[in-house]
C-alpha cells in the first residue's frame, strides 16, 4: 500500500482535500456547523465573484455583538460601495511600485538572516527565515519598529490560536463567544499601538506606508483613525503569517518532490510558477467565509438568505473537474488559475509582495544551501488554525 503525502506528513483529516478526498456534492449544508460549504472550483468562483448576494460582512450573523469601530476599515470584511472606496484609497499608498522597490531590501534581510545559520548542519526554516523575513519587511514598510516583532508575534499567535472552526450551531456558541472575546484584547492592543504610530506620522511625516495612509485622499476624503488602524492591523497580520506559510510550504513541497526540485535548481526561472503551484497544492488560507444577503442557488442547491457560506479554497484548488491531475505537484503547471489569493474585488492586495518575498527568499536559500533537505527524524508541525494550512516548524539539514 502506498502512503500519500498527507499520511506521511501527518495531515489532519480536517484538511480532507490533502488526502485526495472531495465531497460528493460541491455545495453542502454542514449539519454539525449549521452552515453551507462550497468546495467545487466553479462554485467557489461563483460565490466570491458575487459580493451582492454573498457579503463579506459576517458581523450581523455573529453570535456576539462586535463593536463596528473594531472592524471599520478592515477591507476583508467590507462590501461595495464602501469596499471600493477604501480599496481605491489604500491602493494609492500600497502600489506595485512601492512593493517592487522593496526587492533589494528583501534580499538584504534574507541574506542577514541566512548568515546567522551559515555553517550549521541543521536549522528550523520558520524561526530562521520564514517568520522573521515577512514581519521585518511589513514592519519597515508600514514604518513601525521591526524590533517590536515579538509583540507582533504575540498578537498574531493570539489571533490565529483558535482551534475551533466558525460554527453557527447553538451547541458551539459558547466556545465561539469565548474565542471572540479572547481575541478582543490583542486586537485592541494592536489597534492602540498602530494608532499611536499613525498619530506620530500626522505630526511628523516620514517616508513610510503609515504616512502615505495618513495622507491618502480620494475625492477629498481621508481615512478615519479607526479605518487607518484597522487597515494597518490587517496589513501587519496578513503581511506576515500567510507569507511565512508559503515559504515553509514551498520548501516542504519541493523536498517531497525531488524531481521538481532538481528542475527548479536547473532552471530558476521556474521559481515564480513553483510558488504558485505551492499556493494551489498547499493553500495557506484554506477557507473564506461569506453571508448570503438573499436566497441564492449554486450548483442546483438553494441557499436561504442570512446563511454563512464557507468557500473551501483548498478543496477548489484540487477539484478534479477543473484541474488535470490535481494531486500532482507540478511546478510547470500552466495556466494555474488557483484561488489561493482569492478572486474578484477582494483579490489579495498583498499578492505582489508575497510573490516577491517568496521569489527573493527562496532563490537565496537555494543558492546558499545546495544540499538542503528536510530532517526525516524531526516531526512536522502545522499551524493550529483549521482554516490555515502551513508548517509552523520545519527542520532542515544543510548537508
Ligand atoms: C485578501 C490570501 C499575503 C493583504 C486576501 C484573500 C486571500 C488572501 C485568500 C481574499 C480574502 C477574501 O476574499 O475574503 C493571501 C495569501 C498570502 C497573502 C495566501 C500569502 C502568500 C498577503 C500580504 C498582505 C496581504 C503579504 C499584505 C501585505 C491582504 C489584504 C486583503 C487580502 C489587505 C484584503 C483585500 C480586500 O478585501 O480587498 N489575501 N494573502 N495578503 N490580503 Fe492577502
Amino acid at each position: 500500500m502506498t502512503t500519500t503525502l498527507a499520511e506521511r506528513w501527518g495531515i489532519d483529516q480536517k484538511h480532507f482535500w490533502m488526502h485526495g478526498e472531495q465531497p460528493a456534492h460541491p455545495v453542502r449544508f454542514d449539519e454539525a456547523r449549521k452552515l453551507w460549504t462550497v468546495s467545487g472550483y466553479q462554485e467557489a468562483v461563483q460565490v466570491i465573484g458575487d459580493p451582492q448576494r454573498f457579503s463579506s460582512n459576517l458581523l450581523p450573523l455573529m453570535p456576539i455583538d462586535v463593536d463596528p469601530a473594531l472592524t471599520d476599515g478592515n477591507l476583508i470584511q467590507m462590501d461595495p460601495p464602501g469596499h471600493r472606496e477604501l480599496r481605491t484609497l489604500v491602493s494609492h499608498a500600497f502600489t506595485r511600485k512601492v512593493v517592487a522597490d522593496l526587492e533589494p531590501r528583501i534580499a538584504a534581510v534574507t541574506g542577514e538572516l541566512l548568515d546567522e545559520v551559515a555553517g550549521q548542519d541543521r536549522f528550523d526554516l520558520v524561526t530562521a527565515l520564514a517568520y522573521p523575513l515577512p514581519v521585518i519587511v511589513i514592519a519597515e514598510l508600514l514604518g513601525v519598529p521591526a524590533s517590536d516583532q515579538q509583540l507582533f508575534k504575540q498578537w498574531a499567535d493570539a489571533l490565529f490560536a483558535s482551534q475551533s472552526e466558525l460554527s453557527m450551531n447553538e451547541d458551539d456558541l459558547a466556545a465561539q463567544e469565548a474565542d471572540m472575546t479572547e481575541q478582543n484584547q490583542p486586537a485592541a492592543e494592536m489597534g492602540e499601538y498602530l494608532l499611536a504610530h499613525a498619530a506620530e506620522r500626522r505630526r511628523k511625516p516620514r517616508a513610510d506606508l503609515l504616512t502615505k495612509l495618513v495622507e491618502a485622499e480620494v475625492d477629498g476624503k481621508q481615512l478615519t483613525d479607526a479605518q487607518l488602524t484597522n487597515f494597518a492591523s490587517l496589513l501587519l497580520l496578513a503581511g506576515h503569517v500567510t507569507t511565512t506559510m508559503v515559504l515553509g510550504n514551498t520548501v516542504l513541497c519541493l523536498d517531497a518532490h525531488p524531481d521538481q526540485l532538481a528542475r527548479l535548481r536547473a532552471d530558476r526561472a521556474l521559481l515564480p510558477a513553483a510558488i504558485e503551484e505551492s499556493v494551489r497544492f498547499m493553500t495557506p488560507f484554506t477557507a473564506l467565509y461569506r453571508a448570503t444577503t438573499t436566497e441564492a442557488e449554486i450548483a442546483g442547491r438553494r441557499i436561504p438568505e442570512k446563511q454563512i457560506v464557507t468557500v473551501q479554497l483548498a478543496a477548489a484548488n484540487r477539484d478534479p473537474r477543473q484541474w488535470a491531475d490535481p494531486m500532482a505537484f507540478d511546478i510547470t503547471r500552466d495556466p494555474n488559475p488557483h484561488l489561493g489569493f482569492g478572486r474578484g474585488i477582494h483579490f489579495c492586495l498583498g499578492a505582489p509582495l508575497a510573490r516577491l518575498e517568496g521569489r527573493v527568499a527562496l532563490n537565496l536559500l537555494l543558492d546558499r544551501f545546495p544540499a538542503l533537505r528536510t530532517d526525516p527524524t524531526a516531526p512536522l508541525k502545522f499551524m493550529p488554525s483549521p482554516d490555515a494550512m502551513g508548517v509552523s516548524e520545519l527542520t532542515l539539514l544543510t548537508s
